[in-house]
């Protein structure tokens, strides 16, 4: 049976840890294939080996314009097209009350969380435009950026800003039959929050643990839940779906959970 992904290619920043390595994984499992493309050398090409045929890693800081160019020119000159691009690589960045926040570390979180991003969706978009079999654009936000208070400053206003982006690319890109979405993970076990929640980026069971307490749903998510989400709307099962945002936070912005106790007491509010 054919994969979901089969015969597609796809780059993925931030591709060689967490939610990235799951969705490349996925991806390939599917049927694709993947450019990895992240400023972490050892750890991308590792994951990109580890992929044999179906991976390449491209050295990139998302940051820089020329980086990314040549990650999409890679993977097209390798793969011969572009069909899907996940503008993923990001970072937790500057912390702290707003009144003492520097703003050189300000700069450097918008350097990766918003111009990375946009880099990735122009270059992105032009390879994919080129390849001529439209396709589709993912960039992740974070519930930081749909609620207040789920994350630092400069965090939530990049997150907020990932979601824009993609509705406004999904309007544009409709043209070229590309979609762009964006998806909003709730806390999920990774480097990035192991190292906010337990203080070190490999203790994964912690983070897990904590996460898994506070779920609606009563279990962590996983890097897979975000991959899943990914590859539907990358394949077919996506197909309709465009300028959306989508969370997979077990419901904790929507409310999931915070009804409980008016389902118990039966109380009657208007007749
Ligand atoms: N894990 C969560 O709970 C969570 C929740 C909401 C949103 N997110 C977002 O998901 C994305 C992936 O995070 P993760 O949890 O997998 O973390 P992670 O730290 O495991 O992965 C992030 C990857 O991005 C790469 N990266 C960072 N800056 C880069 C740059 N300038 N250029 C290229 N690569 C760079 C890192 O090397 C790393 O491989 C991030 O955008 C993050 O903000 C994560």
């Amino acid at each position: 049976m054919a994969g979901r992904y089969e015969g597609k290619v796809a780059l993925i920043t931030g591709g060689a840890s967490g939610l990235g390595e799951a969705t490349a994984r996925l991806l390939v499992a599917e049927g694709g294939k993947v450019i990895i493309a992240d400023y972490g050398v050892e750890r991308g090409e590792a994951v990109a080996k580890s992929l044999g045929d179906k991976a390449i890693f491209a050295q990139c800081d998302v940051s820089k314009e020329a980086d990314v160019a040549a990650a999409v020119d890679a993977g097209i000159a390798k793969f011969g097209r572009l069909d899907s691009a996940f503008a993923n690589a990001g970072i937790v960045g500057v912390v702290g009350p707003i009144a003492d926040t520097p703003m050189d570390d300000f700069d450097k979180t918008m350097a990766v969380l918003v111009r990375g991003v946009f880099l990735t969706f122009k270059h992105a978009a032009r390879g994919i435009i080129a390849s001529g079999n439209g396709g589709c654009i993912i960039g992740t936000a974070s519930v930081a950026g749909v609620q207040g208070g789920l994350g630092p400053h400069a965090y939530a206003m990049a997150k907020a800003g990932v979601i824009g982006l993609a509705r406004s690319a999904a309007s544009e890109l409709a043209a070229f039959k590309i979609r762009a979405n964006s998806i909003a993970p709730g806390s999920i076990p990774t480097g990035m929050t192991a190292h906010v929640i337990a203080g070190d980026p490999n203790d994964l069971k912690t983070a897990s643990e904590r996460i898994g307490s506070m779920s609606p749903l009563g279990r962590a998510a996983h890097a897979n839940d975000i991959a899943e989400t990914a590859l539907f709307l990358f394949s077919e099962g996506g197909s309709y779906i465009t300028g959306q945002n989508i969370t997979v936070d077990a419901g904790l912005t929507s409310g999931a959970g915070m009804s409980v106790s008016f389902q118990k007491t039966g109380m009657m509010v208007a007749r």
